[in-house]
């Protein structure tokens, strides 16, 4: 029996009650200064994309609606059929969610545990933490590389032979900076057997990099996530999808509800078959994105170039201090990370939200 199956149904009700699952909404709120922004506020804290869904995905929403007394029995196997036709996996390679946290934390539940840690950056996006603690497996946070790289290296010496999963998070969050792919070909060939690299191509469209997906396809060991939350503008629509090689996915069927809203899975399908949508927002995004690197730049302030949707600045003092002067100013910023304490988190809005981001910045760093 397999240490996954070890997971008894006793043990998830207490992970249930306990842990949940922990998206960027969730952290983004425990680090908000004060109560509810007001409704005008800017919010710049949870790497939403401020364009929301695109017009297909709207339309067919809003059909979708109508339908909303049904189950929704065939949207999940449409929203498959064409995951696995654009990425060039079989079908059974391909599993829908309603988001990627949820298979995130289930892959981290079914392959850690005693003696099988959880491998990730430092910083990096914190949802694998939870149910790595609850699984009772050693969490390995390594340091970015000088250039925010993951340290794959670093990250296969620290695991030894006792490794669960390696996430890999590209771009990451919270840096925006990309792993070079040889270094996370690397991982994978020199991983210890029965670990998994876990890369999270949440931000993938945003820089143009190439997907994993071929590593799923040619049978590695590897699981690849993507969600519809970012550059689809789908965050509270809840739609993603995970992919791996068929015995990896049933490792993670037992804790899985696969239930989608129909809206969600509506505005997936139609966000898929929508032409130009991923092309465009990658390039509207990175003009506002450089726009503000250049104020910045001119302005003299620390950042850590990004190729994402979001970027690190350095303040210079504690991090949650700016963040609440900036709340002040009705503009919300993202968290610090404990070994960044003196970083915060900005998301890139519209070029109307990152003007006002600019005035109230300056303000806030005098
Ligand atoms: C790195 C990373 N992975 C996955 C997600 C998944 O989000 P969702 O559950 O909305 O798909 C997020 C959200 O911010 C994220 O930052």
């Amino acid at each position: 029996m397999g240490q996954s199956r070890a997971f008894s149904r006793r043990e998830f009700a207490r992970w249930a009650a306990s842990v949940g699952v922990v998206t960027e909404a969730a952290l983004a709120q425990r680090s908000m200064p004060g109560g509810p922004p007001p409704p005008d506020a800017v919010m710049i804290n949870a790497n939403e994309n401020p364009l929301g869904p695109c017009a297909e995905a709207l339309e067919a929403m809003a059909g979708a609606l109508k339908r909303g007394g049904r189950y929704s029995f065939f949207e999940p196997m449409e929203l498959r059929r064409l995951m696995s036709e654009q990425e060039g996996v079989g079908l059974d390679h391909v599993q829908v969610f309603a988001g990627s946290s949820d298979p995130l934390h289930r892959v981290v539940l079914a392959f850690c545990g005693p003696g099988r840690s959880y491998v990730t950056a430092d910083p990096a996006y914190e949802s694998g933490d939870g149910p790595a603690e609850f699984r009772g497996a050693a969490i390995h946070r390594v340091p970015l590389t000088k250039e925010y790289a993951h340290d794959v290296r670093e990250m296969l010496k620290r695991a030894g032979e006792a490794a669960g999963v390696f996430y890999v998070c590209n771009p990451n969050n919270p840096t925006g900076t990309l792993t070079p792919r040889e270094e996370i070909e690397y991982l994978v060939a020199n991983k210890p057997a029965g670990s998994v690299v876990l890369v999270d191509e949440a931000y993938i469209h945003f820089s143009g990099a190439q997907s994993c997906v071929d590593m799923v396809a040619a049978g590695k060991d590897v699981v690849v996530l993507k969600t519809f939350s970012k550059i689809y503008g789908m965050a509270g629509l809840r739609s993603g999808v995970a992919m791996g090689r068929p015995d990896l996915l049933a490792k993670i069927a037992p804790y899985a509800t696969m239930f989608l809203p129909c809206t969600g899975l509506a505005g997936a399908i139609a966000s898929l078959k929508a032409k130009g949508v991923v092309a465009e927002r990658r390039r509207y995004l990175k003009e506002v994105r450089e726009d503000v690197f250049s104020w910045m730049t001119g302005e003299g302030y620390r950042f850590v170039p990004s190729v994402s949707n979001k970027f690190m600045v350095d303040v210079g003092r504690p991090g949650r201090e700016v963040m609440a002067a900036m709340a002040k100013e009705k503009v919300y910023i993202g968290r610090s990370w404990p070994s960044w304490p003196q970083h915060v988190r900005v998301s890139i809005g519209t070029r109307e939200e990152m003007e006002l981001f600019k005035g109230a910045f300056a303000r806030v760093m005098g």
